[in-house]
């Protein structure tokens, strides 16, 4: 078979490890050949592409990025973007494309599987945020990078006896800052589903304080408060608010509320580069066969996905239209150690 591989949407730490995976995988098991499609939808939409095969996978399975670069194109904001993928699909000689992403790029995907593309989807976001698998790689390296940030926030608030805020990524899902606040032991977590009026957060912070701590808040970057001060910052127009800054936004009101001299760090996009953990490896490899397998199997317009320490194939509509978001169970859980 000849055989697309994409990668769509936010980068992950892992991609080029399920490109390699699935190019290996095809060309040693199946005889297949493969073609690289450049930038995500884009490429497909302009033509772009490379040839992958081994040389071209040679050693990557341990770097960040994409070999084949992404883009967040979405062909549905264009007129007749579909139809004009769907037309290059057919006239590309690919039997399959295999599509790497996260919630926005495989509805995409499944909406070319409706018109009867040949398509697979392997799930990536270090948000963790997809439903129909347990796990998206690329989360573990984040939560990692994040972890080992905070961790040094911590010391230099302790020095100066501050309160420390580290904004993590995460737009409509704290998955991130759940976890990578539990591993630094923050003295509040605040996530988008779960609001928060700022006297609590302040009054989160002040125990800590009486306690000769230096108190840490890892903040996701689509939290609101509960009791917002002035008009909310995401403009609810754009469809892809530009997010971060709540970080920022809460320092100067918890120091006012608070007396606690108080600073901000963004992480930012330093959570999404870099090498991949090794689990994350492992995942992106077992995704990236699982894949290929699904392509032979004739199992076109489904995921892979993560199900315990197993794979298994869902449809494509179980990941799409929602993600998945942190249960109020989990945040009772860590909730234990606010304040
Ligand atoms: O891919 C998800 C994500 O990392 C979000 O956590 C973050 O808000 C967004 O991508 C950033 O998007 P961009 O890289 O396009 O600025």
């Amino acid at each position: 078979m000849r055989i697309g591989v994409m990668t769509s949407g936010g980068d992950a730490p892992g991609l080029n490890t399920a490109i390699r995976a699935a190019v290996l995988r095809g060309a040693r098991d199946y005889g297949d050949t493969f073609v690289g499609i450049v930038d995500g939808w884009r490429g497909l939409r302009d033509g772009a592409r490379i040839e992958l095969d081994w040389r071209a996978v040679r050693g990557i399975s341990k770097t960040g990025g994409t070999i084949l670069g992404t883009s967040r194109v979405d062909p549905r904001t264009e007129p007749g973007g579909v139809e004009a993928v769907r037309q290059h699909l057919r006239r590309s000689g690919l039997d399959a494309l295999i599509v790497i992403g996260g919630e926005s790029s495989l509805s995409i995907a499944h909406e070319l599987a409706l018109g009867g593309a040949p398509v697979v989807g392997v799930p990536t976001a270090i948000d963790n945020d997809m439903q129909a698998t347990d796990y998206t790689f690329g989360f573990d390296t984040a939560v990692e990078v994040a972890t080992e940030a905070i961790d040094r926030l911590g010391t230099t608030g302790e020095a100066h006896h501050r309160c420390m805020i580290a904004e993590v990524m995460g737009r409509r899902a704290g998955w991130i800052a759940l976890h990578s606040g539990l591993a630094s032991a923050a003295h509040a977590i605040l996530i988008p589903e779960q609001p928060e009026p700022l006297e609590r957060i302040a009054e989160w912070m002040r125990a800590p304080f009486d306690r000769g701590r230096s108190p840490l808040i890892v903040v996701a970057e689509g939290f609101r408060l509960a009791d917002p001060p002035g008009p909310d910052r995401a403009d609810e127009t754009d469809p892809r608010p530009r997010m971060g800054g709540i970080g920022e936004a809460l320092a100067p009101l918890i120091e006012a509320h608070t007396g606690i001299e108080t600073r901000a760090t963004t992480l930012g996009h330093i959570q999404r580069g870099g090498v991949p953990s090794a689990a994350d490896r492992v995942w992106a490899t077992r995704l990236g066969v699982a894949a290929v397998d699904a392509v032979h199997d004739g199992e076109l317009g489904c995921m892979v996905a993560i199900r315990s320490t197993s794979v298994e194939r869902v449809p494509l509509a179980q990941a799409i239209g929602s993600v998945k978001t942190v249960p109020e169970a989990r945040y009772r859980e860590a909730r234990t150690f606010f304040g």
